[in-house]
């Protein structure tokens, strides 16, 4: 399968892929065609560079209107014509023409266990709200905030001295394993999408 990966920062997600792909080309069921940005100078441009891969950078700020942003994303996407599209720490909200061409074959992974601590701030919010597990999230996108049919989840203990990113770091080691084994078996076995359920053949 051909995967177009998007990122916003690290890319760390972005690298869990690569180097599962790197271990195991032929058996791993999937290639990362190309990675896209909504920003430039970021780490995971420098990853996706760095692995020989094309690169493309999107950003809201260059088009006159955020449906004018989408459609631009969703034609730079379709021209690597992927498979899978993989959000991977991707802030953005991609809207109605990409979901009209990628609807249904693009995954999102977000650090918290949907439907709580939907949004940008999952793992402050998480620890504000004094829960004691917390976890992953590897979902389809639909056109809601973090509200497509949940794919896998990964728990993740709160641990009394967590601050922001010690806990963020320490879901991040499990989403990057969830992530890897979800691509790899949705490019390997096909699904389907039965309302909020998904099934792996
Ligand atoms: C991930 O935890 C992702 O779920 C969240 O931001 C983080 C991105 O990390 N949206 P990276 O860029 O893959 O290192």
């Amino acid at each position: 399968a051909r995967l177009v990966v998007l990122v916003s920062g690290s890319g760390t997600n972005l690298q869990a892929l690569l180097d599962a792909i790197a271990a195991d080309p032929d058996g791993y069921g999937a290639r990362i065609v190309a990675v896209g940005a909504d920003r430039e100078g970021i780490a995971g441009l420098e990853r996706a560079e760095r692995a020989g891969l094309p690169t493309f950078v999107c950003r809201v700020q260059d088009h006159p209107t955020r449906e004018a942003w989408d459609a631009a994303l969703a034609e730079a996407v379709a021209g690597y014509e992927p498979d899978l599209v993989v959000s991977a720490g991707f802030m953005k909200i991609v809207g109605k023409a990409f979901l009209a061409r990628f609807g249904g074959r693009t995954v999102n992974t977000h650090p918290a266990l949907l439907p709580s601590f939907p949004g940008a701030h999952a793992v402050r919010d998480a620890l504000a709200s004094g829960v004691k597990v917390t976890g992953c999230t590897v979902h389809f996108v639909d056109e809601g905030v973090d509200t497509g049919p949940v794919i896998a989840q990964g728990v993740v203990e709160v641990r009394d001295e967590d601050d922001e990113s010690a806990l963020h770091e320490r879901i991040k080691e499990v989403e990057r394993q969830l992530l890897v084994e979800v691509v790899g078996r949705l490019a390997r076995h096909g699904y389907r999408i039965e309302g909020r359920k998904v099934r792996i053949q």
